[in-house]
Order: structure tokens, then C-alpha cells, then sequence
């Protein structure tokens, strides 16, 4: 039976709404709005009937609070006068309908039954919005290069647990996405994603928008304004570029992180948040701590888990793999019939730096699918001109590399680079890289393993079945 909570300061409407409504439904009461808000904070109920005039809080300002607090559920408003400010009101904030006293039944009856159906609905809509993300993951994370697939595990043990997770890695290394999965993993993965870019809020917005205000906090401020802590819920919290933040705000961020609450700008109550906190930089988190930028109490809060993505060329061997994932993915929309690379244009995608990592990877592709897309092959004439001249890191890096102190760390260091390029070059099939290097793929294998090179895998952002 679907719940219904009738709210009105009246005795005698409560009761004849309750007479109305309790053959068909199961019916709570609440004779004011604090009772109300109380009552659904206990239980779910499925629609809300609201007096507009209530005593001390305004049944608009309880439609505000519910609608905060249960987006989603349906309101219908009820009033001894249909004077048309709060009817306007009550629809702009998203009431469902507006009843007059005194009611007719039959129109009432109708009005609950459209609203319950669309309540239930809308909680459909949501379960099925979920289950497509979680069949169609909008963004798979590619990578098998050993380093990289360490911190793809830290992340997924992390997700399961509340810990606060730092995703450290320079620029484009594939935090953002990284910390999406660890959400997508996580048990509150139905619940709202929200990222704060630390970088592009001014300190004294920052405040507003993280914690949101109270009505009244400043001039502009006319009405209660929700923050990102309140739009994330019981879901994920993700401050992007955390060493941008003021110290001033770190301050109120650490109080958040150790108790758990915070107040709005211009407020006095205090709120709860269950929200979960992921963080991101591409600066040495320790080193601003170091150079007294950053707070070392809030530095050790936030990172609890503290993951490191390593650069492309860290992971050279994942170069091929990323090209086919984002040829794949970029193709279609870009109406391009470009399938594979040739392996003189993957040898040079292989040599070079990547100094802005796999976001500068896919921009390559993207500009070669835009430019060169009517041709099924990849060639390097599509690559930009720094590609032009390079030659695949094996041949061109110098056989000593500096750092490599002793002959054994030496021949170490060039035995990786020769490999690394070579299964570049082979696109990842050991046999074809062996046949390159004049070797065996047993021999190549052997050293693959001692050298901690990855054979690597697609690893789609999709939980375990
Ligand atoms: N392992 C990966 N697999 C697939 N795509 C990736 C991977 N890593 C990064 N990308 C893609 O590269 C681009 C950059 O990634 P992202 O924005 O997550 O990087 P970032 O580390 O947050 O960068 P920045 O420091 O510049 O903000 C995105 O388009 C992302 O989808
Ligand atoms: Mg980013």
C-alpha cells in the first residue's frame, strides 16, 4: 500500500483527508512541519500532501526542505486560498499540484493517483539509469603495464571501503577517470558523482559553493542555496587540483573531514554530510606541504589511500593498446573509417615523451581521425610534425641512460627500452616483438617478467558481475 503523509495544522482537514485516503492508502499525519520533516526522516513515504499555511515554518519553505532532502518525491500543496503567489511558487519549486480547500474528493483522488504514479516513475527512471551505467560503463579505463595495474587495484580495494583516496599523477594521466571508477566501484555508485575544480573557484565562492548559504547570507543571496557537499549526498566527493585550495578553505575542508559536518555561509545549524571524499593533484602533494601550501594534517586526512598513476612513458607498452581504444572510441563520432596503425606510425607514436600523457595521446589520434579519417590505416603522415623525425625509442635513446649507475642497472635500463619498443612496435604480440629483437618469446618472456614488463589486458570500468 502506498504511504501517504498528510501535513496540516488543522485537526479537522487532517481528519477528513484521513478519511478520504485510508481505505486506499496507508496514512501518516503530521500537524506541523518540524513533525513532517521528522516523520520522513524516519520512514520512506511515497507522497506528501501539504498545507500551504502552516505555524512558524511556511509549507513552501517545508516543500523547499523536502524537495533538498527527497528529490524526487511527490508534493501535492493544499490551500484554503488559491491566491496565486503561492500557487506560482509551489510549481516553480517543483510542487506536483495545488488543491484548494474545500477539496473536491473525486478531483483529489485523481490528483494522488497521477502523482504516485509518477513518483513511482521517477524511482524507476533512476534504477534503470543506473543499471544502464553499470551494462554500458560510459568510460573504459585501458592500461596493463604493471605500475598501472597496481594502482587500478589500490583504487578497487579503496573503492569498497569509506577511505578518503588521493589520486596523485601529472597532468592527463587519467585521475578524473580514475577516481569515476573508483565511484563506480564503490557500494555508492547509485548515488551522485560531484567534483569540485579547486582551480576554478575564487576563495571567497569556494566557500559558497562547497558548503552552499543560508537566505540572507549576503546581499545576492535571496534564497537558501544548496553546496556540493548537500548535491552529493551519501555519494562521492571529488576535489579536483586539491593543492589549489586556500588555506583558509583547507581549514574548513579538514573540519568537514574529521567530524563529519559543517554549516552553511550565514548559517547556524549544523549539518551532517556522509558523503565520501576523493582528491586529486598533479603537483607533490608533499612538497606543498613542505613549502607550507598545503596543510600536513589535512595532506594525511585526504589520503588516507593514496594512489600514484604513473606517466605514459613509464608505461610505454600500454601506447598500443591506448591507440586501439581510442581509435574505437573516437571513429564513429567522428564518422572516420580509420581502423588500425601501421607499425612505422605506432613506432614513433612509441618514442615519444608524452610530456602531457594520455590526454595528449588521444588528442593525436582525434586530430589524425579528423585530418587523415577517410583512410583505413594510421599512418605516421597523419601523425603532427614532432612525430615526423623521431625514431622508436629503442633506437634512438642513448644505450647508458643517466641515473643507471652500476653496468648491471645500465644493461638493465637498455634491455627495457629495446623491449618496451619493440612490443610497441609489435603492438603488444610477443612473438612478433621476439622476432624483432632476434630472440625467442621464451627468452623475451623470461625477461619481460624479470624486468616487471606487463603483458597487459583492457580492463573495462565495470564491476565484477
Ligand atoms: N587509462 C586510460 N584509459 C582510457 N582513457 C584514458 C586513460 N587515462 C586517461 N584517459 C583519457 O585521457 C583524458 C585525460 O584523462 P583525465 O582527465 O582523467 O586526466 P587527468 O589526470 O585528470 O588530467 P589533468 O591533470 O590534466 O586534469 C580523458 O579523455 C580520459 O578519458
Ligand atoms: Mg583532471
Amino acid at each position: 500500500m502506498p504511504k501517504l503523509l498528510i501535513v496540516d495544522d488543522e485537526r479537522g482537514s487532517r481528519e477528513s483527508l484521513r478519511l478520504i485516503f485510508s481505505r486506499d492508502y496507508s496514512v501518516l499525519l503530521a500537524a506541523s512541519a518540524a513533525e513532517a520533516l521528522e516523520l520522513l526522516a524516519q520512514e520512506p513515504v511515497d507522497l506528501v500532501l501539504l498545507d500551504v499555511i502552516l505555524p512558524g515554518q511556511s509549507g513552501i519553505e517545508v516543500l523547499r526542505q523536502i524537495h533538498a532532502t527527497f528529490p524526487g518525491l511527490p508534493v501535492i500543496m493544499v490551500s484554503a486560498s488559491a491566491s496565486i503567489p503561492p500557487v506560482v511558487e509551489a510549481i516553480r519549486l517543483g510542487a506536483f499540484d495545488f488543491v484548494s480547500k474545500p477539496f473536491d474528493i473525486e478531483s483529489l483522488r485523481h490528483a494522488v493517483r497521477r502523482a504516485l504514479e509518477t513518483g513511482r516513475l521517477h524511482r524507476q527512471v533512476e534504477v534503470l539509469e543506473t543499471e544502464l551505467s553499470r551494462a554500458f560503463p560510459t568510460q573504459a579505463i585501458v592500461g596493463g603495464s604493471p605500475a598501472f595495474v597496481a594502482a587500478l587495484d589500490q583504487l578497487r580495494k579503496a573503492a569498497a571501503t569509506d577511505a578518503t583516496v588521493l589520486i596523485q599523477g601529472d597532468s592527463g594521466t587519467g585521475k578524473e577517470l580514475a577516481a569515476r571508477l573508483l565511484h563506480a566501484e564503490s557500494p555508492r555508485r547509485a548515488e551522485p558523482f560531484v567534483a569540485v575544480h579547486c582551480a576554478a573557484l575564487s576563495e571567497h565562492l569556494m566557500e559558497s559553493e562547497l558548503f552552499g548559504h543560508e537566505k540572507g547570507a549576503f546581499t545576492s543571496a535571496d534564497r537558501q542555496k544548496p553546496g556540493r557537499f548537500d548535491l552529493a549526498g551519501s555519494g562521492t566527493l571529488f576535489f579536483d587540483e586539491v593543492a589549489e585550495m586556500s588555506l583558509a578553505t583547507q581549514v574548513k575542508l579538514l573540519r568537514v573531514v574529521q567530524e563529519r559536518e559543517f554549516m552553511r555561509v550565514g548559517g547556524t545549524r549544523v549539518v551532517r554530510t556522509r558523503a565520501r571524499i576523493v582528491s586529486a593533484t598533479a603537483r607533490d602533494l608533499r612538497r606543498e606541504v613542505a613549502d607550507g601550501r598545503f596543510r600536513d594534517d589535512l595532506f594525511y586526512r585526504l589520503g588516507v589511500v593514496p594512489v600514484r598513476l604513473p606517466p605514459l612513458r613509464e608505461r610505454r607498452d600500454d601506447i598500443p593498446r591506448l591507440v586501439e581504444h581510442f581509435l574505437a572510441q573516437l571513429a564513429p563520432t567522428l564518422h572516420a573509417v580509420t581502423r588500425s596503425v601501421d607499425p612505422a606510425a605506432l613506432a614513433r607514436l612509441c618514442a615519444y615523451d608524452w610530456p602531457g600523457n594520455v590526454r595528449e595521446l588521444r588528442n593525436v589520434v582525434e586530430r589524425a581521425l579528423v585530418l587523415h579519417g577517410r583512410e583505413p590505416v594510421l599512418t605516421a603522415a597523419a601523425l603532427p610534425e614532432e612525430f615526423q623525425s623521431a625514431l622508436p625509442a629503442a633506437v634512438a635513446a642513448p644505450l647508458v641512460t643517466t641515473g643507471a649507475g652500476t653496468l648491471d642497472a645500465a644493461v638493465a635500463a637498455c634491455e627495457r627500452r629495446l623491449i618496451e619498443g619493440a612490443l610497441c612496435q609489435a603492438a603488444g604480440v610477443q612473438t612478433r616483438a621476439a622476432e624483432i629483437l632476434g630472440t625467442t618469446r621464451r627468452i623475451l618472456k623470461y625477461k619481460m617478467e624479470k624486468l616487471g614488463i606487463g603483458d597487459g589486458a583492457t580492463l573495462p570500468s565495470q564491476p565484477p558481475p
